[in-house]
């Protein structure tokens, strides 16, 4: 038996108990155990080992849900057929446990400018940077989500599928790019992948997914995007000065926590609809009655419900270029169908829906148009409020979007609709799980939670929770907003939360007051106390702009590395007590 090397940490005892089990592992054995271990000290998902049968990964990599439902619903068919898979975000998958695999399967969506979405970028920059795996062993597909109106259209799926094939996996199909329009070309890329991989036909009909992906079905079954849950506004209330452009609005929606369950830290996504003036506006520059019956999923409604409802009234799409270029008969529109992509793109990106149609005039049949417009996104709200503090109630906090198309200034789709919504008046919601954003379990560990603007919500959904169980734990709380006396959300919240010990600081940077402030300086300023908690293994939460928070988290890391303590950002990185919600 080896002596024992690391006295400090085992008695002797211990240490002889250890080497009798590793001694009786094979070598399958102790592989996994590395894993395990490495992914437990990590706080990642355990992803169980592949046995004979269960080689196939299905993995996903998703900001939003949509990649991860589609991954679910590949796993629950494969099931059905017979094949063992295992559904898992790339999240917490490890680069070299893909040696394991002998199929891979990925679902991936790109989000920022061309990123990968941010729970997956650890995953992605490995891959990206190993040099020495081979994986001749593995036979992938990937299935790339996206919008073409970005400019780097589904990048993270087409790298990811280069990579793969750089390190000598075998690709089974051709990659597909969809559009946010994704059901039928994902369902046919789903289809293809189920006949080329082998069936396991023992397994039909009883073998469980991982435990992951059955528990979080099971939290999630009744309300989806699909069948969303129809809840009565209680409130709108503004929070922000009165002057300001962009207000920013509180709302609250009776909703009984029996029937409809989140977790501080989740998402409201909320089926918007569009303004009633865009809509007669596009029902009369196509010439279109509103009152005429047409078919969405199988369903009938009058037009103008479909187009309230359902369509993107904004955003043209590719499928709408092409049935109007020829619709309208005009040689213009013509010569952009033929041009190559980046000048359709283009096109497309100066053009809204309005722009287009009311430019080339025709008349379509009230379907095709219907087919041919993209849908109507979701949009996601954090959840403002803890159900155990407020068990009948949902809060929202929404901000104003606005942003300048040609010489003109647009309002966003789904706030503006958020913030004109009446009390009394109904809405569809369903609950979207950010599991990456939860509290952490230790109670004892120090929470530092930095917001700018709306991503102060889930704080206040964090802090009620607190309350709520009567735990008073180190909480520091670091907001930016434009003017103190008028944009300090939720004050009175926060001076509560104070006088009931679950708010131990609370610092604040105002832009407007204060233009020489960032969100960095109050962690900077009082650099002891943020060191020690960094020590004392401090959750580290980002909440709101993207800019201004990876500009946040950048100066942190950036002075932590000035004062030769790197190590640290090190440490809080890989133990996964950096919680990011950036949008
Ligand atoms: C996990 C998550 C949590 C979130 N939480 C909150 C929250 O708590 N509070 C909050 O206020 N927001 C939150 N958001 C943001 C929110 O979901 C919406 O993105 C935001 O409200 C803007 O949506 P909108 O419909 O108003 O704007 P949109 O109408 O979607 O416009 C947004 C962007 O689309 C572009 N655009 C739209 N139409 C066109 C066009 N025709 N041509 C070119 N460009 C166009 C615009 O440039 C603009 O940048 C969250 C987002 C995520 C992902
Ligand atoms: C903030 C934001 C940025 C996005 N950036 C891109 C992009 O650069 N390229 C792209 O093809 N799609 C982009 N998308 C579209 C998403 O990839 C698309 O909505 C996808 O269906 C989301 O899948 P998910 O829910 O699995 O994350 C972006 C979406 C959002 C909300």
């Amino acid at each position: 038996m080896l002596n024992n090397p690391a006295t400090h940490l085992f008695a002797d005892r211990l240490w002889k108990d250890l080497q009798d089990v590793l001694d009786r592992l094979d070598e399958a054995q102790s592989l996994w155990l590395i894993d395990y271990l490495a992914a437990k000290s990590n706080g990642r998902e355990v992803i169980p080992s592949p046995d004979q049968k269960t080689n196939v990964l299905i993995a996903y990599g998703s900001e939003t849900g949509n990649s991860e439902r589609l991954a679910r619903q590949l796993g629950n068919q494969a099931e059905k057929e017979g094949i063992q898979a295992q559904v898992a975000t790339l999240a917490d998958v490890r680069v070299r446990q893909l040696l394991k695999y002998q199929y891979l399967f990925v679902i991936c969506s790109t989000h920022g400018d061309g990123d990968p979405p941010q729970p997956v970028s650890a995953f992605y920059n490995a891959l990206m940077e190993e040099e020495a795996i081979d994986l001749q062993q593995l036979n992938y597909a990937v299935l790339a989500l996206g919008d073409s109106t970005y400019e780097h259209f589904c990048a993270t799926g087409k790298q990811l599928d280069e990579r793969l094939s750089a390190l000598h996996a075998a690709r089974l199909l051709a990659r597909v790019d969809c559009d946010v329009d994704y059901a039928v070309a994902a369902q046919a890329w789903m289809d293809a992948i189920l006949k080329v991989v082998p069936r396991d036909k023992s397994a039909i009909g009883h073998r469980p997914l991982s435990h992951h992906s059955v528990s979080q079905q099971a939290a999630r079954k009744v309300y989806s995007r699909q069948h969303p849950f129809v809840v009565e506004v209680l409130e709108n209330l503004r929070l922000s000065a009165n002057h300001r452009t962009n207000a920013i609005h509180h709302i609250s929606v009776a909703v009984d926590a029996s029937d409809f369950s989140m977790t501080p830290g989740d998402a409201v996504g909320v089926l918007v609809e569009n303004p009633p003036a865009l809509v007669a506006a596009i029902l009369d520059a196509a010439n279109l009655p509103g009152e005429q019956a047409v078919l969405v999923d199988s369903q009938a409604m009058p037009l103008v419900q479909a187009l309230r409802e359902t369509r993107d009234l904004t955003v043209p799409g590719q499928r709408l270029l092409e049935s109007w270029a020829q619709l309208a008969n005009d040689d213009q529109l013509k010569a952009v169908l033929a041009a190559d992509h980046k000048i359709q793109r283009d096109f497309l990106r100066t053009h809204q829906l309005i722009d287009l149609i009311s430019k080339y005039p025709a008349t379509p049949d009230a379907q095709v148009f219907v087919d041919s417009l993209r849908p109507l996104q979701p949009r996601l709200y954090d959840l403002a409020n803890s159900q155990r503090y407020i068990d009948d109630e949902l809060h929202l906090t929404v901000q104003q979007y606005r942003y300048s198309f040609h010489n003109r200034v647009e309002l966003g789709i789904a706030s503006d609709y958020l913030l004109n919504i009446q009390p009394g008046e109904s809405m569809r919601i369903y609950p979207h799980a950010n599991p990456r954003f939860r509290l952490p379990e230790a109670q004892d560990v120090p929470l530092i939670l930095i917001a700018d603007g709306t991503g102060i919500a889930p704080y206040r959904s964090f802090l009620q929770e607190l309350r709520a169980a009567q735990i008073a734990r180190r909480c520091w709380l670091v907001f930016a907003e434009q003017e103190f006396e008028e944009d300090f959300l939720y004050q009175l919240d926060w001076q509560q939360a104070h006088a009931d010990g679950v708010l131990s600081h609370v610092d604040t940077v105002f832009y407007v007051d204060q233009p020489w402030r960032s969100l960095a300086d109050p962690l900077l300023e009082q650099a002891k106390r943020f060191t020690e908690w960094m020590e004392k293994g401090a959750h580290l939460y980002l909440c709101g702009d993207r800019t201004r928070l990876t500009q946040c988290e950048h100066s942190l890391k950036f002075w932590l590395g000035e004062t030769r303590r790197a190590e640290l950002w090190e440490q809080i990185n890989n133990s996964k007590r950096i919680h990011r919600n950036l949008y």
